[in-house]
């Protein structure tokens, strides 16, 4: 199935963050974001799409449209990301180099340093 949407370019008023939504028939199918940091950096964050409508390009089509607009207005700047497993493919298509491996690490804050389980399911 294909799904048609619209992508429309927004700013918020806060954060230096602006976005690129995916809409279907008045609903989210996805979105992705960007933010501006000091010395000419730029984030790029937050990419979702819905679990309906994956695996159909929607990602690309955000991520294009991003990238024709940081191309735009942000020549020459550094543009990073930390990546999960699923978009990792993307960036590193687009040119972009990988750094380290990060672990998501948690625990309850305690005064007792002693061992305390996930809260998290560990399903790997
Ligand atoms: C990651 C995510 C945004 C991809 O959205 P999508 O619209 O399904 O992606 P697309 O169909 O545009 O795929 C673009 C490319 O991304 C990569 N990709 C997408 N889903 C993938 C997956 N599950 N595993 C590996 N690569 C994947 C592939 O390189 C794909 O290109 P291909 O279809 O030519 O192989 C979506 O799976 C999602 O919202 N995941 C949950 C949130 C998340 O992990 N966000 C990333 C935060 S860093």
């Amino acid at each position: 199935m294909h799904t048609e949407y619209t992508i429309t370019q927004f700013s918020t008023h806060a954060q230096g963050l602006t976005g690129w939504l995916a809409t279907h028939r008045g609903l989210s199918v996805g979105h992705i974001f960007m933010q501006e940091e000091p010395n000419n950096r730029i984030k790029f964050l937050d990419a979702w799409v819905h679990p309906d409508h994956r695996r159909e390009g929607i990602f690309r089509s955000l991520w294009e449209e991003r990238w024709e607009y940081v191309l735009d207005k942000h020549p020459g700047h550094t543009a990073y990301a930390w990546c999960l497993p699923s978009s990792l493919p993307m960036l590193l298509d687009n040119g972009f180099t990988q750094g380290d491996v990060c672990v998501y690490v948690e625990r309850e804050i305690t005064a007792d340093l002693s061992f305390c389980g996930p809260t998290v399911p560990i399903t790997c």
